[in-house]
């Protein structure tokens, strides 16, 4: 086992160096804080790794994408949806006898209750989707109290989402809900359940759009997936804690700002100029919404595939001269050409095309976030899982360095 020194305060320590399967390099520095009494400073977690995993592979430099070990570019191209829930969560893809047992377990729970349907339309009006799909999921276990059986609610919790989205989307559109018809067939049932009938290119633009993004390794919300379930907090609750912080606009909720962004553009001229400027002013809070990336270093290769998927969509949909996808290629083009974004590694990410498709295939601005959530699923469920069959898993507990006041005495209130 290779090893790394440190040198503190005329101490030498020596610590045990781990690599993983693609030659990643970790210092293990668990026992820092015994040996050397010091504690590891990394507040955003850059250089920190939380856990070894399995399930995804990222290399930012390369923009390489691989969900055990198969390439994000061959999924999107050569698999389903179904097909990557179960290779995230099982770690194989199924076979045919898998996949059709798969498949039959989904379709048996696709329903959801009616109880749930009404709690769901007594919610305010006003409520953004994100926070009815995290209040619904925190709800569940009042519905299917978990059973200690982990495989029967994971494979709930997968069948049951679905009807979720399209229960937020038929509310918001004043339509009564219509149950799952067609559980054996994910996708198309899905795209029914929203809109009422289906067609090969919906269904072929929203399997590949719940692929791309199926898991991302330790993302925000996958993180925050593992923190909540390591307090040993039940299935339900750690993914609607994964839902919460998806939804912030520096994660998942960036797809629903870029559109604002871009018809805000629209609604200004289309001159891109502007807002570019304003995105390197520093004095200025305004981001480039869909650019920039704490990993990939290059082109976020999900962002990519979307890029293609948009321009097929919108030419299926007749909608081939669409300004907002226009002003989206043109700002990317632009801000690639600009120092400021070369210089910090910035590039269109996964947000950066979505809700461009999304809102052509008739999905809310306000619900484009919902269907991240969607995708996502089955990977907060992977990391879940992997984390609770870690033999050594301990509750996550950070530690920090306290800069606050020395002790003091309370004094009475007439000498404050
Ligand atoms: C997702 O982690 C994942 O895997 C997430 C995700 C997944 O699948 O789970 O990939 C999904 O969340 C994608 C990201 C969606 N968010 C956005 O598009 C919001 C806009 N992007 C930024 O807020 C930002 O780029 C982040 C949050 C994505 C990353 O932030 P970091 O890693 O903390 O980077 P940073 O803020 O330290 O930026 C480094 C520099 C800074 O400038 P300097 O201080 O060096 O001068 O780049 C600048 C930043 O100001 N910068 C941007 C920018 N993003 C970074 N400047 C303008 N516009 C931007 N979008």
């Amino acid at each position: 086992m290779t090893k790394a020194n440190l040198s503190l305060n005329g101490t030498d320590y020596e610590f045990d160096v781990i690599v993983g399967s693609e030659g990643e390099v970790g210092v293990d520095f668990s026992s820092l804080r015994k040996t050397a009494k010091a504690i590891s400073y990394d507040p955003a977690f850059g250089s920190t790794g939380a856990c070894s995993s399995a399930i995804t592979f990222i290399n930012g430099e390369k923009g390489i994408l691989r969900y055990r070990g198969y390439a994000i570019e061959d999924l999107a191209e050569n698999s389903t949806f179904e097909e990557v829930m179960f290779l995230l969560v099982k770690g194989e893809l199924p076979n045919a006898a898998q996949l059709k047992a798969f498949k039959s377990q989904l379709a048996e729970h696709a329903e959801i209750p009616d109880a749930l349907v009404e709690q769901y339309k007594a919610l305010p009006k006003t409520l953004h989707p994100m926070a009815a799909l995290s209040s619904i999921m925190v709800s569940l276990s009042g519905y299917y109290p978990t059973t200690g059986d982990e495989d029967q609610d994971i494979i709930r919790l997968l069948a049951k989402m679905k009807a979720f989205v399209a229960l937020g989307y038929r509310q918001s559109k004043g339509q009564d809900f219509v149950q799952s018809k067609n559980g054996e067939n994910y996708i198309a049932d899905f795209v029914e359940m929203m809109f009422g009938k289906t067609s090969p290119a919906l269904e072929q633009a929203f399997d590949q759009l719940l692929i791309l993004h199926a898991d991302h390794e330790q993302n925000c919300s996958a993180s925050t997936v593992r923190m909540v379930g390591s307090s040993q907090a039940n299935l339900y609750a750690s993914i609607a804690s994964g839902v919460n912080a998806l939804w912030g606009p520096r994660h998942g909720g960036a797809n629903q700002k870029v559109i604002e962004m871009l018809e805000m553009i629209q609604n200004d001229g289309g001159d891109a100029s502007k807002y570019l400027s304003k995105a390197q002013d520093k004095s200025d809070e305004f981001r480039l919404m869909g650019f920039g990336h704490r990993v990939y270093k290059n082109f976020d290769p999900r962002a990519k595939i979307i890029k293609i998927a948009a321009d097929e969509v919108l030419d299926d949909l007749g909608l081939d001269n669409d300004e907002t996808l226009d002003i989206a290629k043109a700002l990317e083009k632009a801000a690639l050409e600009e120092e400021y974004f070369k210089a910090r590694n910035l590039y269109p990410n996964v947000d950066f095309y979505s809700g461009i498709i999304y809102r052509a295939l008739g999905i809310p601005t306000d619900m484009f976030t919902v269907m991240f959530a969607l995708g996502r699923l089955p990977g907060w469920i992977a990391q879940w899982k992997e984390w609770n069959a870690e033999p050594k898993s301990r509750i996550h507990r950070p530690r920090q360095i306290y800069t606050g006041p020395t002790e003091r005495k309370v004094n009475p209130i007439s000498e404050r």
